[in-house]
């Protein structure tokens, strides 16, 4: 297999906002994940310290808050002012009691403070345009008006400033709290996000996109929404998770392949609205939520639960390598599409399917699918580079035959940074890659870490957090060529030196 990079093959610069989290009230994310008062570490305002040093670890740059599901049935009023007066009301969404212990004000301190940009979502299943507009102004409003003043008397006498709202989530589908059909969240949307872009015309604002590419509406929900919508939001919502379907691991290690499908197929319909209205404005897509999701075991344990109770464990997946290459491959399809990507958000940051575990008074760690994020969203800067050449072929039984080799690379020419990352999709065959980097003249190497493991479901845990890391990769550059040797189900990230 040979393949050819060169500083010409441009796709766009990498954009920082691919490397996106998500904190929902779900399960253990917000309470004993990142907020936890009576925990050894936890700051002046309850976050644990621990899992704030680990956020930053991962170099996540953007955050979406406070759903998903359950901001549907949100009431942000119950989450702001002294937390001894604040409500214990009953979640819909994830049947739990949520004791609004963290709320907006708490939440965006806490971005503040570990320096991440926050993403809100505002409530368009079981309330409306008022209640939307209430809170655009408790949030961003200067002092002077009645939510904003409020704010000012909670303790917070700037605004906010957020820059990117979702108008509402996932309002296709059955299972959320006032879901709507394609005309009806059509308008709604679009009467929020012009009383939105009235009140700061440089709002950021998402519509809900399909839920996933299953859903019957998928395509012509977008069709609908944008041709509502165009002229008032910048992003539409994608939403993905993975997982071996009936035992397929084949497909599952060639996700990526949906996943770059879906985009394509979102920003085709972006572009046909587009097109219809001579207009030349881009419509980008939120990649929101995304990651791997055994959503069979979570269903399974959603019938033992009997009652609604606090923070309960939910979705606490626990990732093996295999995932992990899966989580990385994932990562390059996002570069792949960084010109048409606007925000991607991995879902979800700690406990609830997430890169981080904690235990409730105790440890946090790493799962094995922190490390391609990490690396990656360390590594990738400057422009997002393609390749071009042979990458082999794998058969898979879901998407039929895609590449074997699956990869992207990032040039910083400035710092004289050349990047490959790179995942082996075949789970029985070792790839021998040749990358001919003749056009970037004079290149060393300077690292190369690969994520493989010869029992691919090893995990990490609390006893043993580094049983899955990255290792020193076998690779070696002789006349302008780099060659690699990728076991199966292997995830590369090869860092190199041109100037
Ligand atoms: O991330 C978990 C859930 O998945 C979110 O709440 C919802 O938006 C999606 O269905």
């Amino acid at each position: 297999m040979t393949s050819t990079i060169d500083p010409a093959f441009t796709v766009g610069q990498v954009n920082p906002l691919l490397f996106g989290t998500f904190v929902e009230h779900l399960g253990r994310c917000v309470y004993t994940g990142i907020y936890e008062p009576t925990h050894p570490t936890a700051d002046a305002d309850g976050f644990r310290g621990d899992v704030a040093g680990l956020v930053q670890e991962l170099g996540a740059t953007i955050v979406r808050y406070p759903g998903g599901n359950f901001v549907s049935n949100y009431r942000w009023e119950d989450g702001v002012g002294p937390r001894a007066n604040r409500p214990r009301v009953l979640d819909l969404a994830w049947k739990s009691i949520e004791t609004n212990q963290v709320g907006t004000d708490d939440f965006l301190a806490w971005c503040n403070r570990i320096g991440i940009q926050p993403m809100l979502a505002v409530n368009l299943g079981n309330r409306g345009l008022s209640e939307a507009v209430d809170y655009l102004e408790y949030v961003n409003g200067a002092a002077g008006t009645r939510y904003a003043d409020q704010r000012v008397g909670n303790g917070y006498a700037e605004p906010w400033n957020v820059r990117l709202w979702c108008l509402g989530n996932e309002m296709d589908g059955p299972w959320q709290i006032g879901h709507k059909t394609p005309l009806e969240y059509a308008r709604l949307a679009q009467e929020v996000a012009r009383a939105y872009k009235t009140f700061d015309p440089e709002l950021q604002l998402v519509a809900c996109g399909s839920s996933n590419t299953t859903m019957p509406t998928f395509g012509e929900w977008e069709r609908v929404v944008l041709e509502h919508c165009f002229d008032d939001v910048e992003l539409i919502s994608a939403h993905a998770y993975y997982e071996p379907v009936d035992g397929d691991e084949v497909s599952f290690l060639s996700s990526s392949t949906h996943m770059d499908r879906f985009i394509r197929g979102v920003v085709a319909t972006a572009d046909h609205v587009a097109a219809k209205r001579h207009s030349g404005k881009r419509i980008n897509v939120s990649f929101d939520e995304w990651n791997v999701w055994f959503a069979a075991r979570h269903g399974e344990r959603e019938e033992e639960r009997s009652a609604a109770s606090e923070a309960p464990e939910l979705i606490q997946d626990v990732y093996n390598a295999l995932d992990a290459v899966v989580v990385g491959s994932l990562l390059i399809t996002l570069l792949r599409n960084t010109d048409r990507v606007g925000v991607a958000c991995q879902a979800q940051l700690v406990n609830a399917i997430a890169p981080i575990l904690t235990v409730a008074g105790g440890a946090a760690w790493r799962q094995t699918i922190f490390h391609p994020f990490a690396l990656t969203a360390k590594y990738a800067r400057g422009t997002v580079l393609m390749l071009a050449g042979d990458q082999g072929q794998v058969d898979t039984p879901a998407y039929g035959p895609v590449e074997q080799v699956w990869a992207v690379a990032t040039h910083d020419p400035e710092a004289g940074e050349l990047t490959v990352f790179a995942v082996n999709r075949s789970l029985t065959d070792a790839a021998s890659w040749q990358l001919r980097l003749g056009a970037f003249g004079d290149v060393r190497l300077t690292e190369h870490l690969v994520l493989a493991e010869d029992d691919r479901y090893a995990v990490n845990s609390s006893d043993m957090p580094d049983r899955v890391v990255p290792h020193p990769g076998t690779s070696g550059i002789t006349d302008c060529a780099l060659d690699v040797t990728m076991p199966p189900a292997s995830w590369h990230c090869i860092r190199l030196a041109c100037h």
